[in-house]
């Protein structure tokens, strides 16, 4: 309980006193023809980002789990243009991830933008389809088993002169800061936890994706060019449903106070800004806290853990990679 009062403290105090270091993106900025996928895109931060691309000339693929096909319908409304489509992904379940993955491979389709948002506030442990706890599933897993295939099938490909290299934006969490370190000789092993630590899990799954963002962006770009532009962002507090799980009690304290939070609309700044501003293009590895970038932890920054949980997390993806057709 003290952990979630202190984090919604400090939510609140972020709200107002993290200073800007870059500027706000131009309403003008466009990303005409760019072709864009966000996770998690029917709610929440999600779909105001995917709102924003689409709004500023993007073609949104939006994989989402659920909000068929009516979220697509409101994005397609709120952004005024009919360059949006929706494709299924609980990320949840490697299946239904690689199921995604064989629909853009088969479609031969390329991204410019991919925004990986998708994530949740569980009130306790509970299994992944694999029976990984489901936040280092989502949070992480899924993320780093899309972005090892779309390298694979060339649905990302890496800048070629004269082209833009794509750009791969993580939405992760502050809470990355206060995780305790990766446990890699347990790596992927289920914890049971409940109330009292879901927030504490919740920043492990985070620190596992800010290390692994750090880790690609060093593997992509081994020297000063850039050819996939990694980035990843804490929005700061988010008007959202993302404690929609926490428990009866909780529920009467929490929802007012999520109202005190800045929009989605507002939130996705940071995220509109990585994925479409000129500076983020034509660099890696910035990592931004509302709208001020800063370093990631130093655990998640350490090389050392970054090459552990690649190794780690390698084993993991070829252990649910689908057999290869003959
Ligand atoms: N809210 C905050 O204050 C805050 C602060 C820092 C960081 N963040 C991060 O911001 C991101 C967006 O969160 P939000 O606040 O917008 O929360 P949200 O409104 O609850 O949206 C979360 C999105 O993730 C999707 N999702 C969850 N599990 C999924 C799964 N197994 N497969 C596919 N999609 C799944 C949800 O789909 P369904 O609707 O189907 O569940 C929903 O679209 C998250 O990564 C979160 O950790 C949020």
């Amino acid at each position: 309980m003290r952990r979630i009062v202190g984090s919604i403290a400090k939510a609140l105090r972020d709200k107002e006193s993290v200073e800007a270091t870059v500027p706000p993106l131009s309403p003008e900025a466009r990303i005409d023809g760019k072709r864009c996928l966000v996770t998690g895109a029917n709610t929440g931060l999600g779909k105001a980002v995917a709102i924003d691309l689409a709004r500023r000339g993007g073609h949104v693929l939006m994989a989402c789990r659920g909000g068929h096909p009516e979220a697509g319908e409101a994005v397609r409304d709120a952004s005024r243009s009919d360059r949006v489509e929706m494709q299924r992904v609980d990320l949840a379940d490697l299946r239904s991830v690689h199921d995604l993955c064989d629909t853009l491979r088969d479609r031969r389709a390329r991204l410019d933008i991919a925004v990986l948002n998708a994530g949740l506030m569980p009130a306790r442990a509970r299994r992944s389809h694999e029976g990984f706890e489901v936040m280092f599933a989502v949070h992480f897993l899924a993320n780093r088993v899309l972005i090892d295939r779309w390298l694979g099938d060339g649905v990302i490909r890496p800048a070629t002169p004269g082209r833009a290299p794509p750009r791969v934006v993580f939405v992760a969490s502050e809470a990355h800061r206060s995780s305790e370190p990766i446990d890699f000789e347990r790596f992927g092993a289920f914890h049971d936890y409940g109330i009292r630590d879901g927030l504490r899990y919740y920043g492990l799954s985070k620190l596992h994706l800010c290390t692994y963002a750090t880790e690609l962006s060093r593997r992509l770009n081994p020297d000063a060019e850039t050819r996939v532009a990694v980035h990843a962002l804490c929005p700061g507090p988010v008007a959202s449903d993302i404690a929609r799980e926490a428990p009866g009690p909780l529920k009467p304290l929490l929802t007012p106070i999520m109202k005190l939070f800045p929009s989605p609309e507002r939130a996705a700044q940071p995220v509109s800004y990585l994925c479409c501003a000129p500076e983020p293009g034509t660099r890696s590895g910035m990592y931004l806290h509302i709208m001020r970038e800063k370093r990631p932890s130093d655990l998640a920054t350490d090389p050392a853990n970054g090459t552990r949980l690649w190794d780690a997390s390698e084993v993991l993806v070829r252990r649910y990679a689908p057999p290869r057709p003959d």
